[in-house]
């Protein structure tokens, strides 16, 4: 009988306990640990090519989009920025199935690695797809694109960058354009009401096949960095 190789999301260990968590890069994973107070680096080695172009996706959930950016775009670098452990694993898991190798997963959250971990204008493309919509009125502080995470967008982007952004979720499509209408450094790429409702080959992701099996209207915005 032939012995299966296929690793398993369980195969990806936590490399720190709690009392000794310290940013690290362990098994192909960049772990950023969380309520830690000596971040500090802004130059780590996390690709070794710095010719070859960047690309990041934040929040990737279980990875469906970037790892068919990966595969399909060997002439670059991908980094899937994912803060739940679990849904690292199975972004970690297919890229050794799949023997994607142009591809980092950062297992942190998507600000706390891009303020101490990302050096200013060292990123070619930006994109996040369905990043949670926190409907409630009174959670939407809590959602990532604001400020001051589209002022560190703008650091680490290199001019004539794009940053694209999909959601279902009208109000916080809404809340993006103004937060990046209103950061000097951006401007849209569609004209007014500066979305799209179709991309035909964008890529899919988990949300998005769920979101349009359910009929929903998705919107796709770009903003390019002056
Ligand atoms: C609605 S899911 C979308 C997943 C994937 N992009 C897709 O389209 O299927 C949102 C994901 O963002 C992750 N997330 C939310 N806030 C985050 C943050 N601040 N940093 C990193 N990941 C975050 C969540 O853990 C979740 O996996």
């Amino acid at each position: 009988m032939v012995k299966s190789c296929a690793m398993k999301g369980t195969d990806l260990k936590h490399p720190f306990s709690w009392e000794e968590r310290q940013p690290v890069l362990h098994q192909g994973v960049f772990f950023v640990p969380k309520f830690y107070d000596q971040h500090k680096l802004r130059n780590p080695p996390l690709w070794e090519d710095s010719k070859k172009p960047v690309f990041i996706e934040y929040c990737s959930g279980n990875g469906a989009w970037i790892l068919q950016k990966a595969l399909h775009g060997c002439d670059a670098y991908w980094v899937a920025v994912e803060q739940k452990f679990e849904r690292v694993r199975k972004i970690w898991k297919k890229m050794h199935n799949l023997n994607v190798r142009n591809l980092l997963v950062v297992s942190g959250e998507a600000r706390t690695f891009t303020t101490h971990y990302l050096p200013d204008a060292c990123v070619d493309g930006i994109f996040i797809n369905f990043p949670d919509p926190w409907p409630k009125t009174k959670h939407a502080k809590n959602r990532l694109v604001q400020e001051p995470f589209v002022s560190e967008l703008a650091r680490v982007l290199k001019a004539g960058g794009k940053a694209t952004f999909v959601t279902d979720h009208a109000l916080y499509c809404q809340q993006i354009i103004a937060a990046m209408q209103g950061h000097a450094s951006f401007q849209p790429d569609f004209p007014a009401p500066y979305f799209v409702t179709e991309w035909a080959d964008y890529g899919t992701s988990y949300f998005e096949s769920l979101w349009k099996s359910k009929g929903l209207t998705i919107h796709y915005m770009v903003f390019e960095k002056r």
